[in-house]
């Protein structure tokens, strides 16, 4: 009699957990919303445990011991500039090979007006001045950088597609 009150009551708790899960299951994977809402604005914050200070800001007194890394996002280095907003296009080293302006050409049949390759002679007859002609205005698929780039970052831009790219001077390649 004993062990068949506890089968009876093993049976309803396994049946209750399996619906759980099945209802979980059911909810969870549902797409594009929380039926439950268990990670409300959890992603915008920073954990802390109480009494923890906050984790990413450095006491003043802190003194590094190896170089800090260089930020993703930075305006003085002619390299970084040319790499970030045109070799996607016309290539690391200015031939016009990069895989943006590869695919515009040969998925979407795009055809350049003026030919995209910056160690061409008709680009090297433009000068830093006409480079900078082309950040300014852009062309066709090239965007103008005038709103993106302040006159200096153009200007460093220009003069690294023509003393590096161009003349390949190694100085001008930093
Ligand atoms: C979205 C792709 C794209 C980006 C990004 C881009 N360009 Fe261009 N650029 C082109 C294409 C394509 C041409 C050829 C003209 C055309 O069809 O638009 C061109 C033409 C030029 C020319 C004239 C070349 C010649 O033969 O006279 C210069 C100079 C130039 N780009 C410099 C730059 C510089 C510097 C940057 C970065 C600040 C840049 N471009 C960013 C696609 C791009």
């Amino acid at each position: 009699m004993m062990r068949i009150t506890s089968l009876k009551r093993m049976k309803t708790i396994l049946m209750g957990i399996s619906i759980t899960t099945v209802l979980l299951a059911a909810t969870g994977c549902s797409q594009g919303s929380y039926p439950i809402d268990i990670f409300y604005e959890m992603h915008y914050q920073d954990s802390y445990k109480s009494h923890e200070p906050p984790r990413l800001s450095v006491p003043d007194s802190a003194v590094p011991w190896y170089d800090a890394p260089k930020a993703t996002s930075f305006t003085d280095d002619a390299k970084h500039m040319y790499d970030v907003n045109c070799s996607m296009c016309h290539g690391v080293s200015g031939q016009g090979d990069g895989p943006v302006l590869d695919s515009m050409t040969s998925k979407y049949g795009y055809q350049p007006v003026v030919t995209p390759d910056l160690t061409s002679d008709q680009a090297k007859s433009l000068g830093v001045a006409g480079v900078q002609g082309f950040i300014v205005n852009g062309l066709q698929v090239m965007p103008s950088f005038a709103k993106l780039m302040t006159e200096e970052e153009m200007a460093l831009t220009a003069n690294y597609v023509v003393n590096c790219l161009q003349v390949q001077q190694p100085e001008a390649c930093k």
